[in-house]
């Protein structure tokens, strides 16, 4: 690890709430310092597609400057209200709604979504909510030293086609041995 071992305390909060519900979709901590850098070069607003348990959401506010809106929905009535409750005086909004409801609050400096969320979405309404300049991190991936990217024998068509399209710049970040993160800037 070369990261100090320390968590910030709103994120120990979130992991703490995982473990409570035995919630297992929470995001990585690798993920979670990456975010928070991420987030340290936005303003405007940032949105996550999945709150789960608010790790991404206590990362991004951990990383966001201060005048910098975090917005997060989640389908989950129990998770959105447990993660509302939990985050009340910690300047993030939580949202029980379908992601896509974000929309009304777009356009949006950093969207956080996971790849699992992302392949089941139609990608154009997220590069919609995306203003200019602005970024897409989706976090779950496998690393893949291959081109095109695979994953368990397959091509891995959603990155491929982040990595492709050329209204952006983009990466595939691999920030632990068995995971990777793609992030991808709108031109
Ligand atoms: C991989 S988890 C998210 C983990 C979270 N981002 C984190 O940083 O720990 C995906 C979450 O998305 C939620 N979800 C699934 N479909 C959704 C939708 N259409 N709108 C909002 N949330 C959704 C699931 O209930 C689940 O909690």
């Amino acid at each position: 690890m070369s990261a100090p071992p320390d968590l910030p305390e709103i994120v120990t909060r979130a992991l703490r709430m995982s473990l409570q519900h035995g919630y297992v979709m929470t995001s990585r901590t690798e993920t979670g310092r990456l975010l928070a850098t991420l987030a340290a070069t936005r303003g405007g607003t940032m949105a996550e597609c999945g709150t789960g348990c608010g790790v991404g959401a206590a990362w991004l506010r951990t990383g966001a400057p201060k005048s910098t809106r975090v917005l997060t929905a989640e389908l989950d009535p129990e998770l959105a209200h447990g993660v509302m409750e939990m985050f009340a005086a910690d300047d993030i909004e939580v949202m029980h709604a379908d992601w896509a409801s974000l929309a009304e609050h777009a356009p949006f400096s950093l969207i956080f979504i996971d790849a699992d969320s992302a392949r089941h979405s139609p990608r154009e309404e997220i590069v919609g909510m995306l203003e200019t300049g602005g970024m897409i991190v989706i976090d779950d991936f496998t690393p893949s030293a291959d081109w095109p990217p695979m994953d368990s024998g397959r091509v891995d068509q959603l990155r491929q086609e982040w990595l492709t399209d050329e209204r952006f710049t983009s990466a595939d970040v691999m920030v632990a041995t068995d995971t990777s993160v793609l992030v991808a800037v709108k031109r």
